[in-house]
């Protein structure tokens, strides 16, 4: 059973075949130079460069595949939450061929499938296990139980930590994308020149708040001397109060759930210095952390057609109507 997944949520136009044993071709195109032009992602202008990607990216995957169109059984692709011009792009294109091959189509929800990433690895969690999902549109901690039930325990009340690490490295002028380049400067700063809040972190419960730590590196740039070195001191005051949070409200959850599987999910996953501290809790925790490799965190179309599959086993696929909405609240799967 060969599933094509189609990814066109944000700025990667990517596709992949997954037979429900391993992948067979993944491929991604990244708009990061369209967007470096532009400090950060156009919508219309990533609807326009979805379009002009996405059916030789279909191909390509084939030939890598050694598929052709016929083997393929069904379609998978990003239905939601995102931009909405860029998932209708592969909304359309994905809905379509399934039409034309006669298969099934599956709308996948882009959250749950980023948190599900990490089954693509040989070393996966089994439910139920905790995940933190950070991207650059979501914080959010949420409680796996089974395939397709999930509970939000916490989440950011304003700004997501990818956003928090993008508007930070935009105040440091590190274009774009942001998250990846603070990260590397922050490997030169000293973390005991600046102490950022750690947002949230006294009072009781698993909701963030990222928003104020872009006007503490603002505040800090401001009031100190303007070189490379208070850049990458701010960068990393920045970074060690992001990943000391996440590890707070995740050391917060494990211990309040009972759980000791923790997977990390999204975009931030893909950070050195939180894969470090989240080891380091599993460690003395007696649990076990999981992270997909980072071409798996951050957006991708493997992810997509491993969902697509699990949903086409389970008779889960979609009427002909073409789906994608901007909001879908994971909680309502
Ligand atoms: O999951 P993702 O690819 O897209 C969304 O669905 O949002 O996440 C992208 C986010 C961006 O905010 C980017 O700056 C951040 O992940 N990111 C990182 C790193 N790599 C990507 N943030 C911190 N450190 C990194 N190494
Ligand atoms: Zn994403």
């Amino acid at each position: 059973m060969n599933i094509l997944g189609i990814e066109t949520s944000c700025d990667e136009t990517s596709v992949a075949i997954y037979n429900g044993e391993k992948l067979l071709a993944h491929s991604i195109y990244s708009q990061i130079d369209l967007n470096a032009k532009h400090g950060g992602v156009v919508p219309e202008l990533a609807s326009r460069d979805h379009i002009r990607r996405i059916t030789p990216l279909i191909d390509d995957t084939l030939t890598q595949a050694k598929l052709s169109k016929k083997d393929i059984h069904g379609v998978a692709y990003t239905s939601g939450p995102g931009l909405v011009g860029a998932l209708l792009v592969g909304a359309v294109v994905g809905r379509s061929l399934a039409w034309a091959l006669n298969v099934p189509a599956i709308g996948v929800h882009h959250l749950e499938a980023h948190l599900l990433a990490v089954m693509l690895e040989e070393n996966h969690p089994q439910f139920p296990f905790l995940v933190l999902l950070v991207s650059g549109g979501h914080t959010q901690i949420i409680h796996a139980k089974s395939f397709g039930n999930y509970e939000i325990l916490g989440e950011s009340l304003d700004d997501a930590a990818g956003e928090a690490f993008d508007k930070t490295a935009r105040i440091l002028n590190l274009g774009y994308p942001g998250g990846p380049a603070l990260a590397k400067l922050a490997e030169q700063g000293d973390s005991k020149r600046f102490q950022f809040p750690r947002p949230m972190t006294n009072r009781p419960g698993l909701d963030f708040s990222f928003s104020g730590l872009k006007t503490a590196a603002l505040n800090t740039l401001h009031d100190n001397e303007d070189n490379h070195q208070t850049h990458a001191d701010i960068a990393r005051a920045f970074q060690d109060a992001v990943v000391d949070t996440l590890y707070i409200k995740c050391r917060r959850a494990i211990q309040e759930t009972g759980l000791n599987q923790l997977v990390v999910a999204g975009g931030v996953g893909a950070n050195v210095a939180l894969r470090a501290q989240l080891n380091k809790l599993a460690a003395s925790l007696n649990g076990k952390v999981y992270f997909p490799r980072p071409e798996f965190c951050t957006d991708n179309a493997a992810m997509v057609a491993y969902v697509g599959y699990q949903r086409l086993m389970r008779n889960q696929t979609d009427d002909l109507a073409i789906k994608a909405v901007a909001r879908w609240n994971l909680s309502e799967l």
